[in-house]
């Protein structure tokens, strides 16, 4: 059976949904998207990916193909129509479709595509074994704070980590760290300060990493927002990513080095154990 995916207004298998291919999406990664998760049919945190959705299409004056209730009811609708037990659900909006021109197109309609993939979020593999990073020159465009589909940059550099023999990247720019391929860079230095980018334009003012932040200030942990080099990362005790689909996803290898004793760390784990708790506590 295939999925069920809605593209403007229909709710369409998989092999019929399609779009123009002068939508602008398409032709200047003119648009932008969402990833929420899914934990038992539910979403999670996901009023603060619609409040982030807005401000990517206020930044970029692209206007909402519909209201924010009714992307919620699509949400659920597809949701629903694929049975979606835990996965993510993706949704982007485009400019939509108008003859190739740099300007914007005065009268075209913005293009809302939606669809679900099915996946195992909480009880992963990887998260009792923990990832390993490879560093790679941060080449993206100045505004990572919004979050446009233009993602060659991200995928060039997960490519080289795989070719490394690693399972993602971490990016830099001018010596220090912006964060990872698809996720948010932590650090815990051997103190136990936890230690991420400060937000700005460098990075994506991720969902899972403000929920982390509150849940470790909760804890008594603390936190350090500022830019940490390679270098310091090498020297930490711990390090882990976070995002929409990865939760809170240890790292136990940067580059050549092999962090504390090669296996997830206390706080990581312990902050993904927290994190899946209180999602899945929140999630509607
Ligand atoms: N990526 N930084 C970047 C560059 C990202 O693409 C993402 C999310 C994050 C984490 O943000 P959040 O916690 O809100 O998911 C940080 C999504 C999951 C993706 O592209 O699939």
């Amino acid at each position: 059976m295939s999925r069920i995916v809605y593209v403007n207004g229909e709710y369409l298998p998989e092999e019929d949904a399609k779009i123009s291919v002068f939508d602008r999406g398409f032709l200047f990664a003119d648009g932008v998207y969402e990833v929420s998760s899914v934990i038992d049919g539910k979403l999670v945190d996901n009023a603060a990916h619609i409040a982030r959705l807005e401000r990517s299409l206020k930044e970029l004056k692209l206007d909402w193909p519909c209201s924010p209730e009714d992307l919620l009811g699509i949400q659920r609708e597809v949701i629903a129509r694929n049975n979606l037990v835990e996965g993510i659900v993706y949704w982007q909006i485009t400019r939509g479709a108008a003859d190739r021109d740099f300007a914007f197109p005065k009268n075209a309609k913005p293009s809302l595509v939606m669809f679900t993939q099915a996946r195992a979020v909480c009880d992963v593999p990887a998260a009792a074994k923990g990832i390993a990073v490879v560093t790679v020159p941060d080449i993206r465009w100045g505004r990572r704070d919004i979050k446009t589909v233009q993602l060659l940059a991200p995928s060039l550099a997960k490519m080289a980590a795989l070719e490394a023999g690693a399972n993602d990247a971490w990016l830099v720019e001018d010596g220090v760290v912006t964060e990872g391929s698809s996720n948010n860079a932590f650090i815990v230095t051997l103190d136990g300060t936890i230690v991420t980018r400060n937000l700005g334009n460098e990075i994506l003012h991720g969902i899972t990493r403000r929920a982390v932040l509150e849940i470790a200030a909760r804890e008594g942990l603390t936190v350090e927002e500022r830019a940490f080099t390679p270098a310091e990362a090498y020297d930490a005790a711990e390090a882990f990513i976070t995002s929409a689909s990865s939760f809170v996803m240890p790292v136990v290898k940067i580059d050549d080095r092999i962090l504390g004793n090669g296996v997830p760390g206390p706080v990581a784990s312990k902050l993904r154990t927290l994190y899946i708790e209180m999602a899945r506590a929140a999630a509607s």
